[in-house]
């Protein structure tokens, strides 16, 4: 996680792992979720990890 910053995550929760050069296995939530709660879903998973970038 410490490669993340937090608007990488979110446009990676948001537009899945190929928008940002990772594999196109990783879905994105657009469709899904709107974009407050995909920035709420970015800050909860931060919160899973104790080291910050
Ligand atoms: C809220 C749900 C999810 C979160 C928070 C999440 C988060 C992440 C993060 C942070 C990474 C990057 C890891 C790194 O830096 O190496 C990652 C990679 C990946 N995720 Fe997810 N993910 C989620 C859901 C999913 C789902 C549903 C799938 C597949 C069905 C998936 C498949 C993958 C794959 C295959 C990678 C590796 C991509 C690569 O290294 O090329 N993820 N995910």
């Amino acid at each position: 996680m410490a490669r993340w910053n937090d608007e990488d995550l979110y446009l990676l929760l948001r537009d899945g792992g190929k928008a940002m050069g990772l594999s196109a296995t990783m879905p994105g939530w657009s469709r899904l979720a709107t974009d407050q709660e995909i920035r709420d879903m970015a800050a909860f998973v931060r919160t899973l990890v104790a080291e910050q970038p």
